[in-house]
């Protein structure tokens, strides 16, 4: 199935402004996210070294373009993330592609001075700004690291999350079984993820829109080529209904999901075997 799609970025440095214009192809005829999971690109192809050099780069004003184009309706779907971990006072989280730090921070606050929270991201610029803001949560702490190898122990935490980050992998499935192996028996794994609105045509006039807009946006603050890396990387990205069938492969239960902001983003949730 990989074989079907051409791998547009080259390896070898990065320039700033030669990052990514990164071109998913698209499953044939299959339009924004294809609609036959047999179309549906397994993994990011976008080589590991290339994303987290555009992270770096685009860490300053990360947060801020995030904040426009989600309309600030960001903090809210964070939230919700944090309850679908269902974690309490004391409980353990690991957060993989914290980025900022944001919801890592959210769910430090659910759960406590004697909880712990540990967020992973393989951008180095990202995880600093992470430490810096939040050095007075002591059950937070970030690591620069890979969602897919994992410096923990087999059932080390109670819940683990990713926001706006799985789509970033190499392997979406192996993303997903990474975080069920450092979660405990009968923890949850949560994913918030972008996704494409139903019905069919406002997914498409839809992706045509932020297609156009979210490099136009990022071009504001000097970050175009990484913005045009944002729409273009939910080409071929699994529906929430494939997304959750993934979930299930990778050896989870009692998987759900649920469309926020109109479906313009899916929140799901799976349980670790007891
Ligand atoms: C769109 S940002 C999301 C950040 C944050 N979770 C949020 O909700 O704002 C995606 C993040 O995924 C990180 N990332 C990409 N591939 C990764 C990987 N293989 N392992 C860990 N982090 C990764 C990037 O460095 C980036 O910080």
């Amino acid at each position: 199935m990989i074989g079907r799609f051409r791998r547009l970025v080259p390896p070898g440095p990065i320039r700033r402004r030669s990052l990514p214009r990164l071109p998913f192809a698209r499953a044939s005829g299959a339009g924004p996210s294809a609609g036959d999971p047999s179309e549906v690109r397994p993994g990011n192809l976008v080589p590991e070294s290339h994303v987290a050099a555009m992270f770096d780069d685009i860490a300053p004003v990360y947060d801020r373009l995030n904040t426009i184009m989600t309309l600030g309706l960001d903090g809210r779907w964070r939230r919700a993330a944090v309850t679908a971990t269902a974690v309490a006072s004391g409980s353990s989280v690991v957060d993989l592609a914290c980025g900022t730090g944001k919801l890592a921070a959210a769910l430090a606050e659910q759960v406590g001075p004697f909880g712990r929270v540990v967020g992973v991201d393989l951008a180095p610029a990202m995880v600093e700004l992470a430490r810096a803001r939040y050095r007075d949560l002591v059950q937070l702490e970030f690591l620069v690291g890979n969602a897919l190898h994992l410096p923990f122990a087999d059932g080390e935490f109670d819940a683990a999350t990713i926001a706006f980050g799985l789509r970033n992998l190499a392997d979406f499935e192996a993303g997903f079984r990474e975080m069920a192996r450092v979660v405990r028996p009968g923890g949850w794994v949560v994913c918030l993820e972008l996704s494409v609105p139903r019905p069919r045509w406002w997914g498409r006039t839809y992706h045509l829109l932020f297609r156009r807009l979210a490099p136009v946006v990022g071009g504001l603050f000097g970050r175009r080529g990484a913005y045009e890396y944002l729409p273009a990387s939910l080409e071929g990205f699994p529906r929430p209904e494939h997304l959750a069938l993934t979930m299930r492969r990778a050896g989870l239960v009692d998987v759900s999901y649920r469309r926020l902001a109109l479906g313009a983003v899916a929140l799901h949730r799976g349980r670790v075997p007891a």
